[in-house]
């Protein structure tokens, strides 16, 4: 009798805590037991809104499963984290999200699908497709008249973020924004729209902390990745860009009074076709905007217009009229950056020339245009060069 009870409560011991864990682990909330239909037509929005309030109301880890099959979702959502219970929802998609085609539907509504004030939610697998090409049209049409568009995905003042494997497809405005958020891990993503498609940014990181991008291809028709102000300690590597506008920091210094953007690394990317390569841009306005301590590493460039280039004196529609940029820039590092240039300047420094550019180094870089050695431009810049660079003009 004794040793089977001793038995039996040393079991019950050891078998208590896995039983805990299995239980609190093991929601599961599938969209389609609660009314998503996987036909492509049937607005699914509210199985979306039922999956998030079950997850959010349970214990644990709960995951939102979205099965094969094409689930239209007519109506922006978001999911709000504030009243959440559990340490983190995981989404686990093996279907594809449809945006309604016809613009109107979403109109002006931001973001298609926002995760507003959580913590620890993990996207694995999935495509969002915006449907965004009759938008994109109604745009570049110039007729106005057109809404601005949504969003795919979107995260505000959000932490602990993991994005794995997902495919963005054809947003109507930018394809992924993380806003003001803290430890965003963006692994694996796919984005791609059509080259001439207006404002669809593939993922525009803003006063965020802590993010990092790898293993990501992106085509589409703006800038493959955009960094604005108050982004700090980012992480990229591995990027496929192009089509597209290239890596850029910036626009900043649009406002007076705006927070830096510091510790920034791109390493390991792949510029083809792109507008530009690796950019930094700024307002020609005063601003107390800075950029400081930037490495730019490993990159191969195929027929970027600007491979390389900073421009301060960005002023569209003449709106800063005998003003120069108040951003200062500071710290910026190039580093094995090979490859051609598809206009003859492979490298633009156009600095303030209240703020210099200072501490710019250039450390073998090598950029052809046609062949041939191309050439270099730079105004207020000040910095050093390492190795073999050509051009330079530092
Ligand atoms: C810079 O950012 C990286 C992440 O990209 C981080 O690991 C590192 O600690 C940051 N450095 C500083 C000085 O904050």
């Amino acid at each position: 009798m004794r040793p089977t009870l001793t038995f039996l409560l040393l079991l019950s011991l050891f078998l208590l805590p896995c039983l805990m864990s299995a239980k609190s682990s093991s929601y599961t909330y599938n969209v389609a037991t609660l009314g998503a239909r996987p036909n492509g037509k049937t607005d699914s929005t509210n199985a979306f809104i039922k999956a998030w309030i079950l997850a959010c109301g349970s214990s644990g880890r709960p995951t939102i499963h979205v099965p094969w099959g094409r689930f239209m979702v007519r109506k922006a959502v978001t999911f709000s984290g504030s009243r959440c219970k559990n340490k983190g929802v995981n989404f686990d998609i093996k279907g594809t999200l449809l945006a309604p085609s016809d613009f109107h539907v979403l109109g002006n509504s931001e973001t298609w699908f926002m995760f507003e004030d959580v913590v620890g939610v993990t996207i694995s697998g999935g495509v969002l497709d915006g449907q965004g090409s009759s938008l994109w049209a109604c745009k570049r049409a110039g007729k106005g008249g057109c809404p601005d568009g949504v969003t795919n995905l979107g995260f505000t003042n959000s932490m602990n973020i993991v994005i794995r494997g997902l495919t963005s497809l054809n947003s109507q405005l930018y394809h992924i924004v993380v806003n003001g958020c803290k430890n965003v891990k963006i692994q694996g993503v796919t984005v791609s729209a059509s080259g001439t498609s207006p404002n669809t940014d593939g993922i525009h990181v803003q006063l965020s902390t802590g993010v990092t991008i790898v293993n990501t291809n992106i085509h589409t028709g703006d800038d493959c990745i955009s960094i604005g102000a108050g982004t700090t300690n980012m992480w990229m590597e591995n990027i496929n860009c192009g089509p597209g506008h290239g890596i850029s920091i910036g626009s900043l210094g649009k406002d007076g009074n705006e927070p830096g953007v510091q510790n920034i690394t791109v390493t390991t990317a792949k510029f083809t076709g792109t507008e530009n390569g690796v950019r930094i841009k700024s307002w020609g306005r005063p601003s107390n905007g800075f950029v400081r301590n930037v490495l730019f590493q490993r990159i191969t460039m195929v027929n970027a217009q600007n491979p390389i280039i900073i421009d301060q004196n960005y002023c569209p529609a003449g709106r800063c009229p005998r003003q120069v940029s108040g951003v200062s820039i500071s710290g910026v590092r190039y580093e094995d950056i090979h490859g051609s240039s598809a206009t003859p300047v492979a490298i633009k420094f156009d600095c303030s020339s209240k703020h210099h550019c200072t501490d710019i180094k250039l450390e073998n870089v090598m950029l052809t245009y046609n062949k041939r050695p191309a050439s270099s431009t730079c105004s207020n810049v000040g910095g050093s060069t390492y190795g073999l660079v050509r051009p330079s003009c530092l």
